[in-house]
């Protein structure tokens, strides 16, 4: 049995499920404790891969945008204000009933307050440094909250409001994008590709045959396939640390995610740094940038016998790591 925040406020009838319908559940982390729901009836609103996929090994229909007509939906709350609000809105779009489990550090207490303003809220379920609280609500309350999917800024950029660099190209990013050599012949792959800043320098390149942007938010995805018109890209909406394609790759190119939702999680950039040691042939090259103040060098050494670090800007670490540890004879030969 758990006891989680959700299961304990359902079991103590803080919290009311309706008896029929489909529940949305937006945006639960892997891992998340989804017991107090009847399971038949959830349907997980997930577009990070690793997530979405995680709920629907456990059996759980899953999609990346939510099923028509559902008569609950429960928000798990994100700690970016601007992004819990859209949850909200599209929880509220089809109205009913409204449950939002949020912690106290991710600012459950102030969404509550705005809440309030619009809809009449159930008494909180306070526990363990956080809040479940319900509200019924009409239909489009509050429809001014939410975000649009893709967003497209004043330069051009295509981005995903919520996603990384919302707002613009990452400083580590275009250091990186500068630090690239000139010519690049062969197949590309850029892990955790985002909305493809990376991937459209990369296709400036000379000698370049294909592109594979791999990412895991399914909307930064789709942003990439609107700033990239190129038919040697390939759009993956997949973990950048299971990925697998069929050929090896002669460059790869990544500025990796350094934490998940909350926490700073170095583990993530090892495991990029080791995937991309996977996707390179012998003679293949990986040019990785990484704020300086991250531990890389460990993974690095672990995963190649050449690492060398390229100049750019004090901020940032960038390296060109080459010869992959590990690799077959057949697969360094080609
Ligand atoms: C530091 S950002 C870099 C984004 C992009 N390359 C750029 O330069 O703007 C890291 C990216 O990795 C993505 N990401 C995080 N975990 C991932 C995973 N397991 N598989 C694929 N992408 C992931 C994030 O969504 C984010 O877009």
């Amino acid at each position: 049995m758990s006891d989680s925040r959700l299961t304990l406020a359902v079991q103590s009838g803080a919290i009311h499920l309706p008896g029929t319908g489909a529940i949305a559940v937006f945006r639960p982390r892997a891992g998340a404790d989804l017991s107090a729901l009847p399971r038949e009836r959830v349907a997980v609103v997930q577009g990070n891969r690793p997530d979405h996929d995680a709920w629907a090994r456990q059996g759980y229909r899953t999609d990346v945008a939510a099923p028509e007509g559902f008569a609950a939906a429960v928000v798990m709350l994100p700690r970016a204000k601007a992004e819990a609000k859209a949850l909200i809105a599209r929880a509220s779009a089809m109205g009913g009933t409204v449950i939002v489990d949020g912690q106290k550090t991710d600012g459950v207490d102030s969404i509550l307050r705005e809440v309030r303003r619009r809809a009449e809220v159930s008494a909180p379920y306070a526990k363990a440094h956080g809040k479940v609280f319900q509200f019924q609500v009409a239909p489009g309350t509050f429809a001014d909250w939410d975000l649009p999917l893709v967003q497209t800024l004043p330069n051009g950029w295509v981005t995903a409001p919520g996603a990384f660099s919302a707002d613009g190209p990452d400083p580590a990013s275009v250091a990186l994008a500068e630090a690239l050599p000139e010519k690049m012949p062969g197949r590309v792959a850029d892990l955790g590709a985002g909305w493809g800043y990376l991937s459209f320098h990369v296709l400036e390149r000379r000698g370049v045959t294909e592109c594979a942007l791999v990412e895991a938010e399914h909307a930064a995805l789709e942003a990439a396939r609107m700033n990239i018109r190129d038919d040697r890209a390939r759009f993956h909406w997949a973990d950048a640390t299971t990925w697998a394609d069929p050929e090896p790759f002669d460059h790869v190119v990544m500025n990796p995610p350094f934490h998940t939702s909350r926490a700073a999680d170095p583990a993530l950039g090892a495991a990029f740094i080791a995937g991309a040691a996977r996707l390179l042939s012998g003679h293949g090259t990986l040019w990785m940038v990484a704020n300086r103040h991250l531990p890389y060098e460990g993974p690095l050494t672990a995963a190649f016998r050449e690492i060398r670090e390229v100049p750019g800007p004090p901020a940032f670490k960038l390296f060109a790591a080459r010869r992959p540890q590990g690799q077959s004879a057949a697969r360094s030969r080609r």
